[in-house]
């Protein structure tokens, strides 16, 4: 499917961002502005911002923001793409959606796996009570008739062909029930023989509702516990959270809690803690990552307490840190799991492990003191060590000063020491690793705060608000001139736009940038309140600031340029560097 920019700009035109979050929200006036409370994050007043004029919406509590087209990805879960399906249907607008063939036929062949899927997990429901052992056996785990109905729980029979022959009956082909990871070839006979025999059954669902896959549990010690569907074209192990077809459909999540096995979740949810996904006991994948992030920013991980459990832990949170998770570790006393701990401990109980989950430092630091005696003074050298090299990757020196006092009390070890510690870590760090402090450098640069910066936003907003003075800024000054990388984008689309003889909209030119994570900080910059100053005023004082400072950049340059020169005694060279940089001061001034 392609979407022309034109037919782009048709939908967010005719999509008007007030009407369409008037659907989902009420929206009270304030000023030239609606607001209302953040539907992407729970608060008490409302910081959710819609600008009409402007065509973007903002929250000033959680930092989302973009246009339309942002909005209904959040709020409907949506890719880009199906986003504009949506606001086009929405509008009426005809998107002829032409395939050629080739993708027809593998559309074809996804929907026949879903229904060859769907079919079965009805055909093991269906089977629950053709004989005692799998209700006994689910009952015995505590679930009741309507959590088997709603996860769709079910039993495959002890026979070697009962669901090849009940596909076939229902007229399924042999070859779609192998590519679907149903039935397997003998390796002694031609024939085939069910995947899935005597165990219970849990579909697993896709975030549209297709049962794309399932995993078969024994019912008693027998190996291997859990058999899964093998990867098949719908269903990539690494791109799939268990569960998370619930958790879709709840608005207002504030966070969500990831745990290991089916019947984590399913224990969870029949207690009512129904923001309950797994992962399914593979190593966690970044793919997970970026869709759980698409429901919640908070992630909870309340993985097992044994040793596989921690080691998963770790590696989990550091992916979801790495996607810009806010990730906190909820611990259950070793020995247990979640569905062990909610059905003897009770629901308040876990509901309390959730209030007192902790940061990913605090997990760190628990986990490095846990075994040490702190009447041992290996012990605490050793705790010193590992608790400063924790604290080394913390930016907020408030925080990193909290954690030492705490720290050092219980453990018994001088404060001045951990910091002379970390100081020598960080010293090593800054000398060995020059990689780490580029990105170091450019997180602060997206962060507004010399003079330069603010011109540059005060400049696009003022674009924003007026075409022909869009035009005199422009006339004046080059995009490039931009430094910060996204602002320079946003000019040149500016630009390119006044070069058509286009109208300016903040929604439409955001909707130009790549990804949504772009999109949600130019909708931020896009909504800056301009200082109450006569715009030409502004205009001219931010075109001086931006000029200014590249001339102080060029400076900076030559400067070492000229240092260079002396040193390897060219003195000539040198002196003409000094000359132009001397003129450089001029201008300046
Ligand atoms: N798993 C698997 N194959 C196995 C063992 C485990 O796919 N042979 C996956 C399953 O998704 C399982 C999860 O890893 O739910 C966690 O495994 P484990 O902690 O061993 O099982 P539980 O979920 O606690 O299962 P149960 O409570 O039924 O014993
Ligand atoms: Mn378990």
């Amino acid at each position: 499917m392609f979407f022309s920019e034109q037919l782009i700009s048709e939908i967010i035109e005719k999509n008007d961002i007030v009407d369409v979050i008037s659907d989902y929200m009420s929206l009270k006036k304030s000023g030239s502005n609606y607001m209302c409370l953040c539907p992407f994050h729970s608060e008490k007043s409302p910081s959710f911002s819609v600008s009409s004029t402007k065509q973007i919406f903002n929250c000033f509590g959680c930092g989302v923001g973009g246009n339309v087209i942002t909005f209904v990805q959040k709020m409907e879960r949506l890719e880009f793409i199906e986003a504009l399906k949506f606001l086009a249907d929405r509008a009426g607008i005809e998107v002829n959606d032409t395939k050629n063939e080739q993708q027809l036929k593998k559309l074809d062949f996804y929907k026949a796996l879903y229904r060859i899927n769907q079919e079965t997990a009805r055909f093991f429901y269906s089977n629950l009570n053709k004989s005692k052992a799998p209700m006994e056996y689910l009952k015995g785990r505590g679930l009741n008739d309507n959590t088997l109905k709603s996860f769709g729980l079910g039993y495959s029979l002890n026979e070697w062909n009962s669901l090849m022959n009940y596909l076939r009956q229902k007229g399924y082909s042999q070859e779609l029930m192998q590519k679907a990871g149903l039935i397997a070839k003998s390796e002694k006979s031609s024939g085939y023989y069910d995947k899935f025999r005597n165990r219970v059954m849990f579909p697993i669902i896709d975030l549209k509702g297709n049962v794309i896959a399932f995993g078969g549990r024994v019912m008693d010690d027998s190996k291997p516990k859990y058999l899964n569907s093998p990867e098949t074209p719908v269903f990539n192990k690494g791109n799939n959270i268990y569960g998370l077809n619930f958790v879709k459909k709840q608005q207002n999540i504030e966070n969500i809690i990831i745990v290991e096995g089916y019947m984590d979740v399913i224990a969870l949810h029949q207690y009512g803690i129904t923001n309950a996904v797994a992962s399914l006991g593979t190593a966690f994948t970044e793919n997970q990552a970026k869709l759980l992030k698409r429901f919640s920013n908070e992630i909870i991980i309340a993985y097992d307490a044994d040793i596989a459990g921690q080691s998963a832990t770790l590696k989990g949170l550091a992916i979801l840190e790495k996607e810009g998770c806010d990730v906190k570790v909820l611990t259950i006393p070793s020995g247990k799991d979640p569905d062990e701990f909610v059905r003897k401990e009770g629901v308040e109980a876990f509901r309390e492990r959730i209030r007192k989950s902790v940061s990913l430092i605090e997990y760190k630091i628990d986990n490095a003191k846990k075994d040490l005696n702190i009447d041992n003074i290996q012990d605490r050298i050793r705790f010193t060590k590992e608790f400063s090299s924790i604290l080394k990757d913390l930016e907020s020196n408030v925080e990193i000063d909290a954690y030492i006092k705490k720290y050092s009390n219980i453990m018994r070890v001088n404060e001045v020491a951990i910091y002379a510690e970390l100081n020598r870590l960080k010293e090593k760090h800054k000398n060995g690793n020059n990689k780490h402090n580029i990105v170091n450098n450019k997180d602060a640069q997206e962060k507004p705060k010399n003079g330069e910066l603010i011109a540059e936003i005060y400049l696009l907003n003022i674009c924003m608000s007026d075409s022909n003075k869009a035009k005199n800024i422009f006339n004046m000054l080059n995009p490039e001139s931009f430094t910060h990388s996204l602002n320079k984008e946003i000019a040149y689309i500016i630009v390119n736009k006044l070069n058509e003889g286009k109208s300016l909209n903040a929604g439409e030119i955001i909707s130009r940038l790549e990804n949504v994570e772009k999109q949600n900080k130019a909708a931020r910059l896009l909504s800056y309140e301009l200082p109450d100053k006569e715009l030409d005023v502004l205009i001219q004082s931010s075109i001086d600031i931006i000029n200014k400072s590249k001339i102080t950049r060029r400076i900076e340059e030559l400067t070492s340029k000229m240092n260079e020169l002396f040193q390897t005694g060219e003195k000539d060279k040198a002196n003409e560097i000094f000359n132009e940089i001397k003129e450089l001061q001029r201008i300046r001034k």
